[in-house]
């Protein structure tokens, strides 16, 4: 039986979401992970500037620049998911101007093919979100939690603890909604003030570690599915060990080209037995003539 072609998610679908259905969103950094993740019925590929750590094997985000992002922007672009690509704008993109902000944004998703690029910041970044909003291009606000400020937060730590510093958050919220952002996430903070953010604003919310009354959720792939023996964060929930299955199954094929049970019969290409034996007879007659290339 045909499956339905999925219809193309896009800003305003995922705006439109709130308070009727929630909203699942996922990490990918290349066109196999983006088809997975298309599949599994993704709302939202994030194009995350977690590929530093999670592809690329740096400790920070901090690592990557616009460059490497389009690169895997345009790899999750080629799989033409049903999900809204969302290209993550890096560390230094959007910190100089607003106009180098857009310019950078535009590079997303004209080279990257990107349908909404994300940034991080609240209330210091309101003139960067109107500059991309203004052309056009969709953008979700990330607070709480904001890896890029690794070092000015003094490491991954969970914010919005106490009172005053909730309250801040609370006005980033607000003051992204204002700038005209169509999602704002919410990272590392408790569950309260992802209550209350989530109720005060008409945006939707998307949490990865901000509770259960986001709007939507989002996790890093290789985190979801267990594919890396670094230590998970507490909000991590990992649904497979993809990483145990890996090993697993490239042991089984090493010990098999040991022992010589790969490749079998059915993994070679085969010749008719007539022209086998007539490559053989011809071979002795060429060893019999001189060489002459
Ligand atoms: O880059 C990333 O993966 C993120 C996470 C918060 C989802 O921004």
């Amino acid at each position: 039986m045909a499956t339905e072609p999925r219809i193309k998610i896009t800003a305003p679908t995922i705006r439109e979401r709130k308070g009727h259905q929630k909203i699942g969103m996922v990490t990918a950094y290349d066109t196999p992970g983006a088809i997975v993740a298309s599949e599994a019925g993704a709302d939202v590929i994030l194009v995350g500037d977690s590929v530093a750590n999670t592809v690329l094997g740096y400790d920070t985000t901090l690592a990557v620049d616009v460059g490497v992002m389009i690169h895997h922007t345009a790899a999750v672009k080629r799989a033409k998911p049903h999900s809204l690509i969302l290209g993550d704008l890096p560390w230094m993109s959007y910190h100089l101007s607003p106009e180098d902000a857009l310019l950078n944004a535009s590079r997303l998703v004209r080279e990257g093919g990107a349908e909404a690029v994300k940034l991080e910041g609240g209330r210091e970044r309101m003139d960067v979100v109107r500059a991309i909003v203004s052309a056009e291009i969709p953008v979700m606000g990330h607070i709480g939690l904001t890896p890029q400020s690794v070092h000015a937060m003094g490491g991954y730590k969970v914010q919005g603890r106490a009172v005053e510093d909730a309250r801040a958050i609370l006005t980033d919220a607000h003051a992204l909604e204002e700038a005209g952002v169509f999602a704002v996430l919410l990272e590392g903070i408790p569950e309260n003030l992802g209550k209350l953010i989530t109720e005060e604003l008409a945006v939707p919310t998307i949490g990865i570690g901000a509770g259960k009354y986001c709007d939507g959720q989002v996790l890093v792939f290789h985190d979801v599915l267990g594919l890396h023996d670094d230590s998970y964060p507490k909000f991590v929930r990992r649904y497979a060990d993809l990483k145990s299955l890996a090993v697993e199954a490239l042991s089984s094929y090493f010990a098999d080209v040991q022992s010589g049970a790969f490749p079998g019969d059915e993994e070679t290409y085969h010749m008719s037995d007539e022209v086998a034996a007539e490559l053989l007879v011809n071979r002795h007659n060429n060893l019999s003539r001189p060489m002459n290339w």
